[in-house]
């Protein structure tokens, strides 16, 4: 938790930006995964993290942006609860920890908020994802679930995403962290992949290395030496001299910062010439986007830059022919990297998406492209100082996709289709660090950068 100055200073702001009426946030409550009491690993909401702080179930808050009063709901524990989880600190403590004076029972919650509806007074809340927050809404405002969706405050929504998108120093700090962390876990499994080896034991190890040193993985560990698929989550693969493996995985750690990399690696720890000549040019994208990447661009632009780099290496290897600009027009890197560039990142590895993809992405006047790959760009803003976003091009050869494309002639003219039947087998390349928008550019996160270069990589895993 940080000082409660910068919990404060941050609700404050929230409410300059709010016109009228009650600001609810709720948090999480545990959650069953095969029968009640055996729950998942419980999450808090990250935009209660944001505003609140306090890292426990079962908690809700409200900012009266007329009168200015902030409540927290919530119940101490009782005898039974001490008997199972020990004593715990009091509410109105933890409350105070966070700047926040006033505390009530989670049950008065429903009467507040009703009373507020009552009176014909806005109840601003953010989109949920949660059921459970979903039947708490349904209950204390009536909103018909199949309009969960569209009830949401928009005067709400676009002040988080203003405020979360750009990262306090105490925020880069704990980034930082997670970033080490995140370096720490793939370093590992740079360092013990070996032919022979099951997928899931690398999986395993990264996730204990996070897990001891953080609180969990970012997001569900990518780990498979069919790397075309872009998220992979099967991990039964043995790994097999000459495959190449991909690796996108994460840490968040104890105050929920998250990183997230790719690295692509190997087995057996050298890189075949074609492996050289595709992973080449998705380093130099990644690089191209690292030096691009300043305020005052946007980073659609950024993604636009890099999916020339790719066409061009992949024009020079003669699997594409034509003009990089009119082939970047129609969309011909799409068969390659048909994913975005990057996305925000912060207390969720992609930040802020439950409050909306295009709201969190994409400025006032951008209207996102309905093109594969450019269409599933999540953040396509004007970069500012203080953005924290992901740099993670890719190169992928999907045969049902390019099966399609040839089927229906899809940029046939700049496309060889024939030459492509070689690499159906290849697999996927992605390569990703997460860097921060600063006042003249862009830098790395993380004190370390994991090893991209061939020759690095490959000096690294000389011994595997
Ligand atoms: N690293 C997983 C993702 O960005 O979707
Ligand atoms: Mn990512």
């Amino acid at each position: 938790m940080f000082d409660k100055s910068v919990y404060i200073a941050r609700r404050k702001v929230l409410a300059s930006k709010i016109s009228s009426g009650v600001v609810l946030m709720l948090g999480n409550s545990e959650a069953g995964c095969n029968y009640t009491d055996n729950t998942y690993v419980f999450r808090q909401d990250s935009t209660f993290l944001y505003y609140f702080g306090l890292d426990k179930p079962d908690l809700a808050a409200v900012i009266d942006i007329d009168s200015g009063e902030e409540i927290i709901f919530g119940d101490d524990v009782d005898i039974d609860d001490i008997i199972w989880m020990g004593p715990q600190p009091f509410l109105k403590d933890e409350a105070a920890e966070v700047g926040v004076g006033k505390t009530a029972p989670l049950a008065k919650l429903e009467d507040y908020i009703k009373e507020a509806a009552a009176k014909g007074r806005k109840v601003h809340f953010i989109p949920q994802y949660r059921y459970h927050n979903m039947i708490q809404l349904n209950r204390m405002l009536g909103i018909p679930f199949e309009d969960m969706k569209k009830a949401p405050s928009l005067e709400l929504i676009l002040a988080v995403v203003s405020q979360r998108l750009i990262k306090e120093p105490c925020e880069i700090e704990e980034i930082e962290k997670a970033c080490d962390l995140g370096y720490a876990m793939h370093y590992t499994a740079m360092k013990m992949m070996k032919p022979g080896m099951v997928e899931q034991e690398l999986v395993g190890v990264m996730e204990g290395v996070c897990l001891s040193g953080g609180y969990m993985t970012s997001f569900a560990t990518i780990l498979s030496q069919h790397g075309e698929t872009l998220h992979n989550h099967k991990h039964d693969g043995i790994l097999t001299p000459g495959k190449l493996c991909v690796i996108d995985a994460g840490a968040e750690i104890a105050s929920h910062y998250a990183s997230d990399f790719t690295r692509t690696l190997p087995v057996g720890g050298k890189f075949t010439q074609k492996q050289k000549d595709v992973y080449t040019i998705v380093a130099t994208a990644n690089q191209y986007a690292l030096e691009n990447a300043r305020p005052g661009i946007t980073y659609k632009d950024v993604h636009l830059g890099a999916s020339k780099i790719i066409l061009q290496g992949l024009a020079n290897l003669g699997l594409v022919h034509g003009d990089i600009e009119e082939m970047t027009a129609a969309g011909v890197q799409g068969l390659f990297m048909p994913h975005g560039l990057g996305h925000n990142m912060g207390l969720d590895v992609h930040d802020m998406e439950n409050l909306g993809e295009n709201y969190v992405g994409y400025g006032p006047g951008q209207e996102r492209a309905k093109q594969l790959g450019l269409g599933s760009l999540r953040m396509a803003r004007m970069l500012e100082p203080g953005q924290v976003i992901t740099d993670e091009p890719g190169i992928y050869f999907i045969p049902a996709l390019i099966e399609k494309w040839k089927k229906e002639g899809t940029n046939a003219q700049y496309v060889d289709f024939a030459r492509l039947e070689s690499y159906y087998d290849f697999g996927g390349i992605r390569l990703e660090d997460d860097i921060l928008i600063t006042e003249k550019g862009a830098r790395l996160l993380g004190r370390k950068r994991l090893p991209i270069g061939v020759e690095q990589v490959e000096e690294e895993m000389k011994d595997n």
